[in-house]
């Protein structure tokens, strides 16, 4: 009884499938205790029979007996229990990917796989918002997903919202969720895709649709404390970092890496690594390859310690 426990008290959380907070992780999550009971059930029964078989029964049964058990037993209720199992997951099939105009409103969400980091498309009416590694929801609302990968296979997964759907170099594939639930959530790469696959993660932020428009909206914008810093802002650039990461409103424009225009607002750094702080941000700056191993962006050890603590605190600024 005690493992058990403690094996469902792993259910809860912020990456559970049977916890869920969307309409597609709910009939995910019903599937599985219909199959987990279904087969519990059939278990018990089968080591009871065993169990009386082996103890309990006195006499051998007859030729005729036999025949009945293995025909009602071994071919009659396999193929009743299976069949009413497969219709079932059948039937639940479409709406654990439904499409269709009606089912999205609107918003849609590019997301294309990088080693090892995602990159974040949010369109609605004509607006576009460019983001990364981290994904913001409105409750009640569905969103289509399309998801494209830049490189290796990857697998876009938000256990507590929904199924996973994979990334795949050369085309589209499209996901549709609907969260039910406010809160923050953690999505995670499900498909192998390199040394530093398993911190190829991301926040997701489900939030009421006011306040979500509302942080759409302020996203279109450059960002706050943009001009906190003007050297910081010009370090920046001179360094190289906007070679490879567009902040809005500057001379960054680089796209091989995660787009930072808004980094500061942002939970997490290096795809749900570690908490967004200065110190954080300093550390990732100086030496990615230490805490990501595999990761392309290079490491800036040779940049002055003042420095490097005027990029981070400007980045963090970038609300
Ligand atoms: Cu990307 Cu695993």
């Amino acid at each position: 009884m005690l493992p058990a426990l403690a094996a469902l008290s792993a259910c809860s959380g912020v990456q559970s499938a049977l916890d869920p907070a969307g309409e597609e992780a709910t009939q995910v999550a019903t599937l599985f205790w219909v199959m987990t009971v279904g087969g519990g059930v059939i278990w018990a029964g089968t080591v009871a029979l065993a169990l009386y078989a082996s103890r309990w029964k006195r006499h051998a049964a007859t030729e005729q007996g036999a025949g009945r058990l293995i025909f009602w037993g071994g071919v009659v209720f396999p193929v009743v229990v299976l069949t009413a199992l497969l219709s079932y997951a059948l039937w639940l099939m479409p709406s654990l990917r439904p499409f269709g105009g009606e089912a999205t409103q609107g918003l849609r969400i590019e997301i294309v796989g990088n080693q090892f980091w995602w990159h974040v498309v949010y369109r609605r009416d004509g607006a576009e918002v460019v983001s990364a590694n981290e994904v913001r929801l409105p409750v009640g609302q569905r969103v289509e997903f399309a998801l494209e990968s830049a490189d290796m296979i990857h697998s876009f997964w938000i256990p507590a919202l929904g199924g996973k759907m994979d990334l795949i170099p050369g085309r589209t594939n499209r996901l549709s969720l609907l969260a039910t639930k406010a809160g923050v959530y953690r999505g995670q790469c499900a498909e192998f895709c390199g040394i530093s696959h398993a911190l190829m993660a991301f926040p997701v932020v489900v939030s009421e649709p006011a306040e979500f428009d509302a942080w759409l909206e302020a996203r279109t914008r450059p960002a706050i404390g943009l001009d906190g810093s003007p050297a910081a802002a010009r370090l920046f650039v001179d360094r190289g970092c906007g070679d490879c990461h567009r902040v809005d409103g500057t001379e960054a424009r680089g796209t091989a890496g995660p787009d930072l225009s808004h980094v500061g607002s942002r939970l997490t750094i290096g795809a749900g690594l570690l908490p967004n702080d200065d110190e954080t941000l300093a550390r990732f700056i100086a030496h990615p390859a230490s805490l990501k191993a595999g990761s392309r962006m290079p490491a800036y050890l040779d940049l002055p310690a003042a420095e490097l603590a005027e990029i981070a605190a400007w980045l963090k600024g970038l609300q």
